[in-house]
């Protein structure tokens, strides 16, 4: 048969198939052919931009996004970066190509954590998948069917804040310290059930030592994630580094084994305990599954909801209670609402309903603060056009959700104002909310977010019903937060009043 002879009526589908085939591949050509390469600045050779990004890589973001556009490339130590700037860039590619961004960087401390196998630094894939609908599920039913024992939980933990802070008697204090180990003891009993007295568990105790002693040695970052051969100057952070994760993973496993003891499918206690109903539903055993999930990847699904949901948790609140001393006449407006709405009575997570003031103070606050500025680093899972730009397979890549609440569409960006939530009607703008982006989108979206929203709400209003908060004479704020793996305010002092009801 001749080349020509493929178009005789008999091979019409072959003929077919050969033209669109060609048509694709022709296209294709010419659209890499067109694809620009993504644009950045200049930077130093093997370490790239990172001296250049100062204490706070915001601003010099904002800087670079006000040259290059939405969508620039920086070199960080050995990792080709994109960074993805702006309400509307972020949320059409998380909204659109979310997948293709799912996956997380093989850094060196990841790597170093289970070898990413748990949830959070674990690679895209179905085993991911099914992981992540686990943990998502467990949050979403405690924080509904549960509620009562969250409710119970925070209420205690109102308790201890409020006595805290009463307890200062009108005096300037930081409550740093106070807020930490609130949201500390209440990631801890979502985790493994509510204890009558869980600060003076020794368990508890190491945890929040743990925590904090990783929050040191993380607040440096792992210089060997990015400059891998820079290991042998960093010895000793790294074996630092490596114990505090293999003891922490140590004493988890012993916790869930003697919790696992007394489970009773018909009593869920705790987080462990929902973590097992659904080992149950998806017959996960000690060997994988077709997929890789293992019945021990699934418990340490604990292990990821204890690190990611307390240091955010305990800065978003903080940022919360700054705002509050900042701005009395917010706090005045959340006061009325509770007398109007609430009374006498304990505030329960049912109330955020009907308390659209208080729910858009904590928005405009997780907006205005940017808690958690970059989220955590995602990768390119394939080779990507963004805004016309290629972006290739293996690429860094972070969202700056910091810069979505900045961005222009925000007016007056930079003034705490809650109202911008609320319609004409006083009730919750939910588009406008959607905007902010606290919690990411797409397939790394939170999974812990109903939770923490529920938290910040039963913290704020439980603790404004009970306590009036003022700024110290002669302080004075600076709103600008302190980079870190969260953007935390700096160390400030507030005086408290009781309210009497
Ligand atoms: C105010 C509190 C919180 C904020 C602002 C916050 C924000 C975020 C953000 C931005 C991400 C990263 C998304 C990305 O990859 O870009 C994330 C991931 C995560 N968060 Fe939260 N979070 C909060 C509380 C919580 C809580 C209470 C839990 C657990 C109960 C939790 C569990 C997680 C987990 C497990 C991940 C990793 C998800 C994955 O990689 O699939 N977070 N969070």
């Amino acid at each position: 048969m001749g080349v020509l002879d493929i178009f005789s009526s008999g091979n019409m589908d072959t003929c077919w198939f050969l033209t669109i085939t060609a048509i694709v591949i022709v296209v294709t050509k010419a659209l890499l052919s067109r694809s620009k390469s993504v644009p950045g600045p200049w930077g130093f050779p093997i370490i790239g931009h990172l001296p250049l990004l100062g204490k706070n890589p915001l601003k010099q973001f904002e800087h670079y996004r006000a040259i290059y556009g939405d969508v620039y490339k920086i070199q960080l130590g050995v990792w080709p970066t994109v960074i993805i700037n702006g309400h509307h860039t972020v949320r059409k590619v998380l909204g659109e190509q979310s997948d293709s961004f799912a996956a997380r960087p093989a850094f060196n401390s990841f790597k170093s954590i289970e070898n990413m196998t748990t949830l959070t630094f674990s690679y895209f894939n179905p085993r991911y998948l099914l992981h992540r609908k686990i943990a998502s599920s467990v949050v979403r039913e405690y924080a509904t069917k549960h509620s009562k024992k969250m409710e119970e939980i925070l209420q205690d933990e109102v308790d201890v804040i409020v006595n805290e802070f009463i307890r200062q008697n009108g005096k300037p204090f930081d409550p740093h310290k106070t807020v930490l180990e609130a949201t500390g003891s209440f990631i801890y009993q979502f985790c493994y059930g509510k204890g009558e007295n869980v600060r003076d568990d020794d368990d508890f105790l190491k945890y929040i030592k743990d925590f904090n002693d990783f929050e040191e040695i993380a607040k440096a970052g792992n210089p060997t994630d990015l400059l891998p051969w820079m290991g042998f100057l960093f010895q000793k952070k790294i074996q630092k580094f490596n114990k505090l994760i293999k003891d922490a993973t140590k004493s988890r496993k012993k916790k869930i084994g003697e919790l696992l003891e007394t489970f009773d499918l018909k009593h869920i206690r705790h987080a462990v305990d929902l973590l097992m109903s659904k080992i149950i539903k998806y017959e996960l055993g000690d060997e994988p599954n077709e997929i890789g999930l293992t019945k021990n990847d699934v418990l340490g699904v604990v292990g990821d909801y204890s690190g990611a949901g307390f240091d955010t948790s305990a800065k978003a609140f903080l940022w919360l209670l700054l705002y509050m001393a900042e701005y009395p006449e917010v706090q005045t407006k959340i006061q009325e609402e509770i007398e109007e709405k609430i009374g006498n009575r304990r505030v329960t997570a049912n109330d955020r309903e009907q308390m659209p003031w208080t729910e858009a103070t904590i928005i405009e606050s997780m907006r205005l603060a940017g808690v958690s500025p970059l989220g955590l680093p995602h990768c390119a899972t394939e080779d990507v056009f963004v805004n016309g730009y290629m972006i290739k397979k293996g690429t860094v890549v972070l969202f700056n959700y910091y810069s979505v609440g900045h961005d222009k569409q925000w007016d007056d960006t930079f003034k705490f104002k809650p109202e911008r939530f609320l319609d004409s009607e006083g009730k919750l703008n939910k588009s406008k909310i959607e905007s902010v982006l606290s919690f990411s989108a797409g397939r790394r979206r939170c999974p812990g977010e109903v939770l923490a929203r529920n938290e910040l709400f039963l913290l704020l209003a439980s603790v404004l019903h009970k306590c009036q908060i003022r700024k110290p004479q002669q302080e004075e704020y600076d709103l600008e937060g302190v980079f870190g793996a969260t953007y935390s305010p700096k160390p400030y002092n507030i005086c408290v009043l009781s309210r009497e009801f």
